[in-house]
Protein backbone atom coordinates (compact mmCIF):
# COMPACT_ATOMS: atom_id res chain seq x y z
CA UNK A 1 0.00 0.00 0.00
CA UNK A 2 1.38 3.11 -0.78
CA UNK A 3 -0.04 5.77 1.44
CA UNK A 4 0.74 9.14 -0.30
CA UNK A 5 -1.87 7.57 -3.12
CA UNK A 6 -4.61 7.67 -0.17
CA UNK A 7 -3.68 10.53 0.85
CA UNK A 8 -3.59 12.78 -2.25
CA UNK A 9 -7.31 11.17 -2.55
CA UNK A 10 -7.95 12.42 0.99
CA UNK A 11 -6.93 15.71 0.02
CA UNK A 12 -9.38 15.94 -2.66
CA UNK A 13 -11.80 14.95 -0.79
CA UNK A 14 -11.15 16.98 2.05
CA UNK A 15 -10.65 20.30 0.04
CA UNK A 16 -11.56 23.61 1.13
CA UNK A 17 -15.00 23.93 2.80
CA UNK A 18 -16.59 20.97 0.05
CA UNK A 19 -18.25 17.72 1.68
CA UNK A 20 -18.90 14.12 0.06
CA UNK A 21 -22.65 13.50 -1.85
CA UNK A 22 -23.45 10.02 -0.77
CA UNK A 23 -25.83 8.89 -4.03
CA UNK A 24 -24.90 5.19 -3.14
CA UNK A 25 -28.63 4.09 -2.36
CA UNK A 26 -29.30 0.75 -2.99
CA UNK A 27 -31.99 -0.10 -5.84
CA UNK A 28 -34.11 -1.10 -2.68
CA UNK A 29 -33.81 2.00 -1.23
CA UNK A 30 -33.42 4.29 -4.67
CA UNK A 31 -37.18 2.42 -5.01
CA UNK A 32 -38.76 3.30 -2.04
CA UNK A 33 -37.31 7.05 -2.17
CA UNK A 34 -39.41 7.06 -5.21
CA UNK A 35 -42.07 5.02 -4.39
CA UNK A 36 -42.99 7.79 -1.70
CA UNK A 37 -43.01 10.58 -4.16
CA UNK A 38 -45.19 8.36 -6.85
CA UNK A 39 -42.26 8.22 -9.15
CA UNK A 40 -41.68 5.05 -11.42
CA UNK A 41 -39.32 2.64 -9.94
CA UNK A 42 -37.48 1.67 -12.94
CA UNK A 43 -33.92 1.20 -14.39
CA UNK A 44 -34.42 4.25 -16.67
CA UNK A 45 -36.01 6.46 -14.23
CA UNK A 46 -32.97 5.89 -11.53
CA UNK A 47 -30.63 6.70 -14.22
CA UNK A 48 -32.54 9.68 -15.04
CA UNK A 49 -32.17 10.88 -11.62
CA UNK A 50 -28.82 10.17 -11.22
CA UNK A 51 -28.03 11.80 -14.23
CA UNK A 52 -29.87 15.20 -12.99
CA UNK A 53 -27.74 14.74 -10.01
CA UNK A 54 -23.94 14.64 -11.95
CA UNK A 55 -24.76 16.97 -14.69
CA UNK A 56 -25.78 19.60 -12.02
CA UNK A 57 -24.25 23.15 -12.73
CA UNK A 58 -21.70 24.03 -10.55
CA UNK A 59 -22.10 20.67 -7.82
CA UNK A 60 -18.40 20.67 -8.33
CA UNK A 61 -17.87 23.99 -6.33
CA UNK A 62 -19.51 22.22 -3.26
CA UNK A 63 -18.77 18.85 -3.46
CA UNK A 64 -15.30 16.78 -3.71
CA UNK A 65 -16.50 13.04 -3.94
CA UNK A 66 -19.45 11.50 -4.77
CA UNK A 67 -20.36 8.15 -3.79
CA UNK A 68 -22.08 5.73 -6.39
CA UNK A 69 -23.35 2.54 -6.56
CA UNK A 70 -22.88 -0.71 -8.45
CA UNK A 71 -25.83 -0.13 -10.46
CA UNK A 72 -24.51 3.72 -11.08
CA UNK A 73 -21.07 3.20 -11.77
CA UNK A 74 -21.70 1.56 -15.25
CA UNK A 75 -24.61 3.92 -16.40
CA UNK A 76 -24.15 6.37 -19.08
CA UNK A 77 -25.38 10.25 -19.51
CA UNK A 78 -28.14 11.03 -22.35
CA UNK A 79 -25.11 11.69 -24.82
CA UNK A 80 -23.31 8.24 -24.01
CA UNK A 81 -20.78 9.50 -21.29
CA UNK A 82 -20.62 7.24 -18.26
CA UNK A 83 -21.36 9.24 -14.91
CA UNK A 84 -17.82 8.16 -13.71
CA UNK A 85 -16.55 10.19 -16.35
CA UNK A 86 -18.69 13.08 -16.09
CA UNK A 87 -18.10 13.02 -12.52
CA UNK A 88 -13.91 13.13 -12.90
CA UNK A 89 -14.14 15.87 -16.01
CA UNK A 90 -15.58 18.18 -12.86
CA UNK A 91 -12.86 17.07 -10.68
CA UNK A 92 -15.18 15.38 -8.81
CA UNK A 93 -13.54 12.40 -7.20
CA UNK A 94 -15.58 9.18 -7.64
CA UNK A 95 -15.84 6.68 -4.99
CA UNK A 96 -18.48 3.53 -4.47
CA UNK A 97 -20.63 1.46 -1.92
CA UNK A 98 -18.91 -1.70 -1.56
CA UNK A 99 -20.51 -3.00 1.40
CA UNK A 100 -24.26 -5.75 -0.35
CA UNK A 101 -26.27 -4.57 2.42
CA UNK A 102 -27.33 -5.64 6.31
CA UNK A 103 -28.99 -9.29 6.66
CA UNK A 104 -29.69 -10.04 10.70
CA UNK A 105 -27.42 -11.72 12.71
CA UNK A 106 -28.12 -15.09 13.41
CA UNK A 107 -28.51 -15.38 17.34
CA UNK A 108 -29.04 -11.80 17.94
CA UNK A 109 -32.86 -11.19 16.82
CA UNK A 110 -33.28 -7.16 15.98
CA UNK A 111 -29.77 -6.49 14.82
CA UNK A 112 -28.11 -6.68 11.73
CA UNK A 113 -24.43 -7.25 10.01
CA UNK A 114 -23.25 -5.57 7.45
CA UNK A 115 -22.52 -8.66 4.51
CA UNK A 116 -19.71 -8.28 1.30
CA UNK A 117 -16.05 -9.41 2.43
CA UNK A 118 -17.04 -12.21 0.35
CA UNK A 119 -14.50 -11.71 -3.20
CA UNK A 120 -14.17 -8.26 -1.96
CA UNK A 121 -10.77 -7.83 -3.01
CA UNK A 122 -11.57 -8.99 -6.46
CA UNK A 123 -14.07 -6.64 -6.73
CA UNK A 124 -12.35 -3.68 -5.38
CA UNK A 125 -9.63 -4.21 -7.67
CA UNK A 126 -12.25 -4.06 -10.50
CA UNK A 127 -14.06 -0.60 -9.06
CA UNK A 128 -10.27 1.02 -8.82
CA UNK A 129 -9.72 0.06 -12.66
CA UNK A 130 -13.14 2.18 -13.45
CA UNK A 131 -11.90 5.36 -11.97
CA UNK A 132 -13.21 4.69 -8.28
CA UNK A 133 -10.56 6.20 -5.81
CA UNK A 134 -12.61 5.63 -2.59
CA UNK A 135 -15.00 3.07 -1.19
CA UNK A 136 -17.77 3.19 1.32
CA UNK A 137 -18.59 0.40 3.97
CA UNK A 138 -22.01 1.00 6.52
CA UNK A 139 -22.57 -1.29 9.40
CA UNK A 140 -25.85 -0.14 11.40
CA UNK A 141 -25.94 -0.87 15.33
CA UNK A 142 -29.35 -0.70 16.85
CA UNK A 143 -30.27 0.92 19.97
CA UNK A 144 -33.35 -0.33 22.13
CA UNK A 145 -34.46 -2.31 25.39
CA UNK A 146 -30.84 -4.01 25.82
CA UNK A 147 -29.80 -3.37 22.44
CA UNK A 148 -27.12 -3.37 20.89
CA UNK A 149 -25.31 -6.10 21.79
CA UNK A 150 -21.62 -5.82 22.31
CA UNK A 151 -21.32 -8.89 19.73
CA UNK A 152 -23.42 -6.89 17.19
CA UNK A 153 -20.63 -3.53 17.84
CA UNK A 154 -17.68 -6.48 17.95
CA UNK A 155 -18.82 -8.26 14.39
CA UNK A 156 -19.67 -4.96 12.33
CA UNK A 157 -16.36 -3.26 13.46
CA UNK A 158 -14.84 -6.42 12.97
CA UNK A 159 -15.90 -6.36 9.27
CA UNK A 160 -15.37 -2.78 8.94
CA UNK A 161 -11.61 -3.15 9.65
CA UNK A 162 -11.56 -6.47 7.10
CA UNK A 163 -12.76 -3.99 4.89
CA UNK A 164 -10.87 -1.23 5.49
CA UNK A 165 -7.51 -3.21 5.18
CA UNK A 166 -8.72 -4.53 1.33
CA UNK A 167 -9.27 -0.63 0.38
CA UNK A 168 -5.82 0.17 1.25
CA UNK A 169 -4.20 -2.77 -0.34
CA UNK A 170 -5.34 -2.03 -3.68
CA UNK A 171 -5.33 2.08 -3.20
CA UNK A 172 -8.81 3.06 -2.11
CA UNK A 173 -9.37 5.28 0.21
CA UNK A 174 -11.79 3.55 3.22
CA UNK A 175 -14.46 5.83 4.29
CA UNK A 176 -15.54 3.54 7.48
CA UNK A 177 -19.39 4.24 8.23
CA UNK A 178 -20.53 2.51 12.13
CA UNK A 179 -24.14 3.77 11.80
CA UNK A 180 -25.54 3.96 15.28
CA UNK A 181 -29.38 4.48 14.17
CA UNK A 182 -31.77 7.47 15.05
CA UNK A 183 -35.05 4.99 15.33
CA UNK A 184 -36.07 4.97 18.89
CA UNK A 185 -36.97 6.29 21.72
CA UNK A 186 -33.53 6.30 23.95
CA UNK A 187 -32.25 9.96 24.92
CA UNK A 188 -29.22 12.04 23.76
CA UNK A 189 -26.77 10.46 25.91
CA UNK A 190 -27.69 7.00 25.50
CA UNK A 191 -26.78 7.10 22.05
CA UNK A 192 -23.83 8.87 23.38
CA UNK A 193 -23.28 6.30 24.99
CA UNK A 194 -23.30 3.83 22.24
CA UNK A 195 -21.59 5.68 19.25
CA UNK A 196 -18.85 6.04 22.24
CA UNK A 197 -18.63 2.10 23.07
CA UNK A 198 -18.73 1.82 19.24
CA UNK A 199 -15.79 3.82 18.64
CA UNK A 200 -13.79 2.36 20.56
CA UNK A 201 -14.35 -0.91 19.07
CA UNK A 202 -14.14 0.12 15.57
CA UNK A 203 -10.61 2.17 16.15
CA UNK A 204 -9.46 -1.13 18.44
CA UNK A 205 -9.99 -3.22 15.21
CA UNK A 206 -8.63 -0.77 12.60
CA UNK A 207 -5.57 -1.10 14.80
CA UNK A 208 -5.57 -4.46 15.03
CA UNK A 209 -5.75 -5.26 11.15
CA UNK A 210 -3.22 -2.70 10.89
CA UNK A 211 -5.44 0.14 8.93
CA UNK A 212 -3.22 2.97 8.44
CA UNK A 213 -5.02 5.63 10.15
CA UNK A 214 -3.73 8.42 7.95
CA UNK A 215 -5.50 6.76 5.33
CA UNK A 216 -9.15 6.69 6.07
CA UNK A 217 -12.26 8.87 6.49
CA UNK A 218 -14.24 8.25 9.37
CA UNK A 219 -18.74 8.73 8.29
CA UNK A 220 -20.22 8.38 11.88
CA UNK A 221 -23.71 9.43 13.14
CA UNK A 222 -24.30 13.03 15.26
CA UNK A 223 -25.24 12.00 18.81
CA UNK A 224 -28.93 12.83 18.67
CA UNK A 225 -31.87 11.72 20.15
CA UNK A 226 -34.25 9.18 19.11
CA UNK A 227 -36.36 10.13 16.58
CA UNK A 228 -39.18 9.27 18.78
CA UNK A 229 -38.01 10.67 21.87
CA UNK A 230 -39.60 12.95 24.49
CA UNK A 231 -36.54 14.69 25.17
CA UNK A 232 -35.38 16.14 21.97
CA UNK A 233 -32.13 18.01 23.03
CA UNK A 234 -31.18 21.45 21.66
CA UNK A 235 -28.57 21.93 18.87
CA UNK A 236 -25.55 23.41 21.30
CA UNK A 237 -26.07 20.37 23.51
CA UNK A 238 -25.92 18.02 20.45
CA UNK A 239 -22.72 19.88 19.30
CA UNK A 240 -20.89 19.29 21.94
CA UNK A 241 -21.73 15.83 23.16
CA UNK A 242 -20.87 14.80 19.35
CA UNK A 243 -17.43 16.95 19.22
CA UNK A 244 -16.53 15.64 22.15
CA UNK A 245 -17.60 12.09 21.69
CA UNK A 246 -15.50 12.26 18.93
CA UNK A 247 -12.65 14.26 20.37
CA UNK A 248 -12.37 11.54 22.44
CA UNK A 249 -12.70 8.44 20.27
CA UNK A 250 -11.04 9.40 17.22
CA UNK A 251 -7.62 9.50 17.05
CA UNK A 252 -6.08 12.56 15.94
CA UNK A 253 -4.19 11.12 13.15
CA UNK A 254 -7.40 10.59 11.23
CA UNK A 255 -7.95 13.31 8.32
CA UNK A 256 -11.29 13.95 8.11
CA UNK A 257 -15.02 13.17 9.51
CA UNK A 258 -17.81 13.37 7.32
CA UNK A 259 -21.25 13.11 8.92
CA UNK A 260 -24.18 10.78 7.98
CA UNK A 261 -27.49 12.74 8.03
CA UNK A 262 -29.20 9.55 9.47
CA UNK A 263 -32.54 10.15 8.74
CA UNK A 264 -32.53 14.29 10.04
CA UNK A 265 -34.08 16.79 7.69
CA UNK A 266 -31.91 18.65 5.75
CA UNK A 267 -32.60 22.11 7.64
CA UNK A 268 -30.99 20.51 11.11
CA UNK A 269 -28.38 18.65 9.27
CA UNK A 270 -26.81 21.85 8.54
CA UNK A 271 -27.42 23.78 11.32
CA UNK A 272 -26.14 21.16 13.76
CA UNK A 273 -23.01 20.92 11.54
CA UNK A 274 -22.48 24.82 11.46
CA UNK A 275 -22.65 24.81 15.37
CA UNK A 276 -20.18 22.42 15.63
CA UNK A 277 -17.67 24.31 13.59
CA UNK A 278 -18.68 27.43 15.19
CA UNK A 279 -17.67 25.79 18.75
CA UNK A 280 -15.36 23.92 18.03
CA UNK A 281 -13.32 26.03 15.21
CA UNK A 282 -9.53 25.74 16.49
CA UNK A 283 -10.00 22.73 18.65
CA UNK A 284 -10.52 20.06 16.32
CA UNK A 285 -7.53 17.44 15.18
CA UNK A 286 -9.36 16.26 12.11
CA UNK A 287 -11.61 17.92 9.21
CA UNK A 288 -14.84 17.90 9.86
CA UNK A 289 -17.77 17.89 6.85
CA UNK A 290 -20.40 16.18 5.24
CA UNK A 291 -21.56 13.01 3.49
CA UNK A 292 -24.99 13.31 3.29
CA UNK A 293 -27.39 11.53 1.24
CA UNK A 294 -31.24 12.42 2.31
CA UNK A 295 -30.01 15.56 3.82
CA UNK A 296 -28.52 17.00 0.19
CA UNK A 297 -30.85 14.99 -2.11
CA UNK A 298 -34.27 14.89 -1.07
CA UNK A 299 -35.33 18.51 -1.47
CA UNK A 300 -34.22 17.69 -5.35
CA UNK A 301 -35.99 14.31 -5.52
CA UNK A 302 -39.02 16.68 -4.04
CA UNK A 303 -38.84 19.22 -6.79
CA UNK A 304 -38.21 16.60 -9.93
CA UNK A 305 -40.72 14.04 -9.13
CA UNK A 306 -39.63 11.99 -12.04
CA UNK A 307 -40.71 15.15 -14.94
CA UNK A 308 -37.77 16.14 -17.57
CA UNK A 309 -39.22 19.91 -17.07
CA UNK A 310 -38.47 19.88 -13.00
CA UNK A 311 -34.91 19.36 -13.79
CA UNK A 312 -33.07 22.55 -13.66
CA UNK A 313 -35.07 23.59 -10.77
CA UNK A 314 -33.95 20.18 -8.61
CA UNK A 315 -30.99 20.61 -10.12
CA UNK A 316 -30.99 23.98 -8.27
CA UNK A 317 -32.28 22.34 -4.90
CA UNK A 318 -29.67 19.67 -4.84
CA UNK A 319 -26.51 22.39 -4.90
CA UNK A 320 -28.29 25.16 -2.62
CA UNK A 321 -28.00 22.25 -0.13
CA UNK A 322 -24.30 21.98 -0.90
CA UNK A 323 -23.77 25.19 -0.73
CA UNK A 324 -25.12 26.16 2.61
CA UNK A 325 -23.37 22.84 4.22
CA UNK A 326 -20.49 24.17 2.85
CA UNK A 327 -21.15 27.66 4.54
CA UNK A 328 -22.21 25.19 7.87
CA UNK A 329 -18.19 23.73 7.38
CA UNK A 330 -17.22 27.98 7.79
CA UNK A 331 -19.38 27.77 10.94
CA UNK A 332 -21.42 30.77 8.77
CA UNK A 333 -24.92 29.21 7.63
CA UNK A 334 -27.60 31.24 8.75
CA UNK A 335 -31.09 29.47 8.10
P1 LIG B 1 -27.88 9.62 4.86
O1 LIG B 1 -27.15 10.92 4.83
O2 LIG B 1 -29.20 9.65 4.16
O3 LIG B 1 -27.93 9.01 6.23
O4 LIG B 1 -27.03 8.61 3.98
C1 LIG B 1 -25.67 8.55 4.17
C2 LIG B 1 -25.19 7.24 3.75
O5 LIG B 1 -24.26 7.14 3.00
C3 LIG B 1 -25.88 6.06 4.28
O6 LIG B 1 -25.11 4.95 4.03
Amino acid sequence: MDIQVLQKTISKLLAGDKGILAMDESIASCNKRFEALGIPQTLEMRRRYRELIVTAPHLDEYISGAILFDETIHQQVTDGKLFIDVLLEKGIVPGIKVDLGTVPLAAFPSERVTEGLDGLRERLAEYYRLGARFAKWRAVITIGGDLPSSSSIYTNCHLLARYAALCQEVGLVPVVEPEVLMTGDHNLYISERFTRRTLNFLFEELYKHRVNLQGILLKPNMILPGLTSVDQSDMITIADTTVLCLLETVPAIVPGIAFLSGGQSPEQATARLNVMHKRFKHSMPWKLTYSYSRALQQPALECWKGETSNVPAAQQELVKRAALNCSANRGVYSA
